[in-house]
Parts: structure tokens; C-alpha cells; sequence
């Protein structure tokens, strides 16, 4: 018997599969309870499934068995606490619990940059998989999320074939996830496109059982969600891309920003003239501060450093160029900032001492309490670098900015931090700077500049309150 796929007749039919634990639909784990791992586990559980988030972090486990979210994502903390409740959602530290109770294990542990180069460590790739591995006493499949170089997969095979019984049959398979902070929730329940790199009927079955719930919540809604089987290698590489094409992207209009601060021209303008051409389409053309984020950043240079290891470095070695143009912009707001203040620069950048700004947004994108290499606390650490007195305020990413950059100043309000400041910094476009009354600022202020980082304020209105207003790529508002 086979279990046809009611949207895609063309995808081969999927061989139908028995869980080896014994349940009607396969029991999922998620390891590591991250980001990543976490919004998959709770959003599978609300999709109906059995599901067992595990994390050798037992701060991190008790929060979440406790009913809280250890991170910021709208939507999320209400979904953890029914699915507790309904009994379809656990959490464990225990590598034995964990290999007793779940058909399929998906692998979200984190892959950062390492600290002696660009590539991806994967130590923690290679511990959660080893453990689980060693305690595995029946057949079931185990996916890597993770983000990856391409050939881990192949790796992890090897390394499951030297912990396990061959005759449990266990094997292994490829699943990336797109997810975006601020919509994750969403982007689980009704991604745009799911992908899976498999080797056997199998694998392939399992996997489909294993996103069932997604299936059919789409055929509820009259959507269809596109599946893409292929096989490792790609399955990995197309992660990657998807980043990379994103980071171009955003670099690319940034690039434009640059020569339009030259030309006189005004990128906003700009990037909406280009995006009405569909092949190009309007999202993500977003001049500004540049892109950060936990993935952006470190994909494109782990991307970079294995096409190297593989021979192919040349081919990608315009996104050395992106990460440049990112950085580039970064300084930008330096240069404007001394420029606004009326202090020279040196050979070691400007000189900010005895000034007071307030730098809007801690956080790498709003929505969000991620701060990790955000541009926004870059800049901020980069002016009080300069000498500047550095007053920070964010709606949502305080706690984690003061870890980052504890020498700053961090501020309660928005208020706070822009009283008796000579400079506004606007770095994280939160609705509520986007929204703010430059009246009313104006009145808290000890002079009215403001650099608007993320091209999100309405020039013309903050420059007929009286401030002296800079864009990034776009000349100042003739009042
Ligand atoms: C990204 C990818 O979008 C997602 O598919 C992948 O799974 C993980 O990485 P995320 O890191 O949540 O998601 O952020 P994203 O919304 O892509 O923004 C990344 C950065 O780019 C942010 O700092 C944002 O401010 C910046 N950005 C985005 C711009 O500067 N301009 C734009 O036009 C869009």
C-alpha cells in the first residue's frame, strides 16, 4: 500500500511506513531546544504529534517544562503552555528517554561560526548525534535542521553507522528549515516549501508521516505546501543558498545606497522604481544598516569557507563583496555621525568624546530580543568606541544587549534614552521609533539630529520639527 501525496500526483508515492515505537503516526524528537529546536517542537505539538524537545541545558528544559519560551517570538509561549497541557508535548535532558521514545529525531543544535575561521563548528552536530546514536535500540530515522556545510549529512551517516547495530536499520535524511524570526510560528504550521534530502523509500515515507500534520493543515486551508525531494548534497546547499541569495540581495541595494549618497540620488526611490519589476520583486530591498541576525552573517562565510575546502571558492567569492558592503554600512553611520556632530575623523575613525547619543534598537530586526550580531549594538559599540556617551533602548532586546556590550548605558524608555542627546541614532525599525512624534522628542533632546539607519522615518516630518535628518543612500529632506 501506498500513501499518495493529494497535492503533487507528480512526487512518487510514499511507501507507507509503521513507527517503529508502535503509534499510529511516528513520535518526533527534537534536539536541542534552541531557537530552532524549540519552535519546531512546540509547533509539531500543536500540529497533533507526539513530541519530545531534549537540551543538555537543564536551566533551559526546566523554563520550557515550566511553560516559558526562553526567547522572544510572537505566538509562541501561548502554543507551549496548551500543548503541556494537552499532554502532547515534554521536555528532557536525557539521551535515553529520548532514543526510547521518538521514530524521528530531528537534529536543531546550533552550528556557530568557529572562533579560529569562517567554517561552521560542528561539535555540537557531533556530540548530540554520537550520544543519541549510542542509546538508538531500534529503527528509526534521524534528520539534520541544523544549518550545515554541505557533506555533513554523509558525515553524520558515518558517524551513526560507527555508534549503532547495522541491524537496527537506523538511517539518516535532510530537512532544512527557512524559519524567520518574528514569524516562526507561521513559518512552521504553513512554510512556503518543505525539502527533503533522502536516500531510501523509506526515509522518504518516514519523512512524509512525519509532516503530515503540515500537509493536511494546508489542504484544511486550501493551500499547497510545494515539496522538494532531492538528495543530500542539495538538500543542504539549498539552506545556504536561500541565505546567500538573501544577504546579495540586501548587500545589492545597500551597494546602490552607496552610489546614490555620491550621485545624489535616493535609494528608497530607487529600490520601490526596481521592485515593480516582478523578476526582481520589492522584498528585502531594504537600504540601510545592513543585515545581522544569527544565520545571515555566519552562513554566508561558512558557505564561502566550504566551497573553498571544495575546490569552488571562485564561485563564491562575491559574497565576500556582500559581507564587505554589510560591514561597509556599519561605518556609515559613523562617519554620518561625526559628520552631523561636526568632529573630524583621524586615521582611527572619528573622534565622539563628551557627546551624548541615543541609539534606538539593540535588536538585529524588530520583533525580536536577538541581538546576535546585530547592527544596531555594533554601531552602538563602535560610537562609544569613538568616545560618545551611549544611551541604548530597545523594546525587546535590553536583557540579551547588556550581555553583549555590558558597557553601554541601557535605558527603560525611549524617553530616557533620547533626553539630552545630540544625536538619535534609529538602528532596529520598531513601530514604535517608526511611529514616534519628532515634536515631541524634539522637546526631550539637546539637539534635534537624527540618523535614520534603517530609512524608516518620514523625513519630511522630522525635518519640518526642525531636526536635521540623515538617511542612508538618501539626501537630506529639503524643508
Ligand atoms: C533569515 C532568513 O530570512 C530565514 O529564511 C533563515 O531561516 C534564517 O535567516 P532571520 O535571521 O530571522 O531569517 O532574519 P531576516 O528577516 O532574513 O533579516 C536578516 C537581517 O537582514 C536583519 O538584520 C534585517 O534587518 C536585515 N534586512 C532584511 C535588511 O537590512 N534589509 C531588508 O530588506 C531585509
Amino acid at each position: 500500500m501506498t500513501i499518495p501525496y493529494p497535492n503533487h500526483p507528480a512526487v512518487p508515492a510514499f511507501a507507507e511506513v509503521e513507527p517503529s515505537s508502535g503509534a499510529a503516526r511516528p513520535r518526533l524528537a527534537f534536539l536541542g531546544t534552541g531557537y530552532l529546536g524549540a519552535t519546531y517542537a512546540i509547533c509539531f505539538a500543536e500540529l497533533g504529534y507526539e513530541v519530545l524537545g531534549f537540551d543538555v541545558d537543564e536551566a533551559k528544559i526546566a523554563k520550557l517544562a515550566a511553560g516559558q519560551v526562553p526567547f522572544h517570538e510572537a505566538g509562541l509561549d501561548e502554543l507551549l503552555r496548551t500543548n503541556l497541557a494537552a499532554g502532547r508535548l515534554r521536555f528532557t535532558t536525557s539521551y535515553t528517554e529520548v532514543a526510547d521514545f521518538a521514530d524521528v529525531h530531528f537534529i536543531c543544535v546550533g552550528t556557530p561560526q568557529r572562533g579560529d575561521g569562517m567554517g561552521a563548528d560542528l561539535s555540537y552536530v557531533e556530540t548530540s548525534v554520537t550520544n543519541l546514536a549510542r542509546h538508538l535500540t531500534r529503527r528509526v530515522l534521524i534528520v539534520g535542521k541544523s544549518t550545515v556545510p554541505v557533506g555533513t549529512a554523509e558525515w553524520i551517516e558515518q558517524l551513526v553507522a560507527k555508534h549503532t547495530d547495522p541491524e537496527l536499520g537506523i538511517e539518516v535524511a535532510w530537512s532544512p528549515e527557512f524559519l524567520q524570526e518574528g514569524f516562526a510560528v507561521e513559518d512552521v504550521l504553513r512554510p512556503n516549501r518543505i525539502v527533503v534530502g533522502v536516500k531510501s523509500e523509506w526515509a522518504n515515507g518516514m519523512l512524509y508521516a512525519a509532516h503530515k500534520g503540515v500537509f493536511d493543515l494546508a489542504a484544511t486551508e486550501d493551500r499547497e505546501v510545494p515539496l522538494v525531494v532531492t538528495d543530500f548534497a542539495t538538500a543542504e546547499l539549498v539552506k545556504v543558498a536561500a541565505n546567500a541569495f538573501l544577504a546579495t540581495k540586501i548587500s545589492f541595494i545597500n551597494a546602490m545606497a552607496e552610489v546614490c549618497e555620491v550621485a545624489g540620488g535616493d535609494v528608497t526611490q530607487l529600490a520601490r522604481a526596481i521592485g515593480y519589476d516582478p523578476r526582481i520583486g520589492n522584498r528585502f530591498l531594504q537600504a540601510g544598516v545592513g543585515f545581522g541576525g544569527g544565520c545571515l552573517p555566519k552562513d554566508i562565510r561558512a558557505f564561502q569557507a566550504r566551497a573553498q575546502e571544495l575546490g569552488a571558492g571562485e564561485a563564491l567569492r562575491f559574497l565576500h563583496e556582500v559581507d564587505l558592503i554589510n560591514q561597509r554600512r556599519r561605518s556609515k553611520v559613523l562617519q554620518l555621525a561625526a559628520e552631523l556632530l561636526d568632529r573630524r575623523s583621524g586615521p582611527a575613525g572619528p573622534d565622539l568624546s563628551g557627546t551624548r547619543i541615543a541609539v534606538l534598537g539593540a535588536a538585529f530586526k524588530p520583533n525580536s530580543d536577538d541581538v546576535r550580531d546585530a547592527p544596531s549594538l555594533a554601531v552602538a559599540a563602535a560610537l562609544a568606541k569613538a568616545g560618545a556617551d551611549v544611551h541604548v533602548y530597545d523594546p525587546q532586546g535590553m536583557e540579551n544587549a547588556r550581555v553583549a556590550q555590558p558597557a553601554l548605558h541601557y535605558e527603560s524608555s525611549m524617553a530616557e534614552a533620547v533626553t539630552g542627546a545630540e544625536l538619535v541614532c534609529v538602528l532596529t525599525e520598531w513601530a514604535d521609533f517608526r511611529n514616534a512624534d519628532p515634536q515631541a522628542l524634539g522637546e526631550l533632546v539637546a539637539a534635534k539630529r537624527v540618523i535614520d539607519g534603517r530609512n524608516c522615518l518620514d523625513a519630511l516630518l522630522w525635518a519640518r520639527a526642525g531636526w536635521e535628518y540623515r538617511g542612508m543612500g538618501r539626501p537630506a529632506p529639503a524643508v
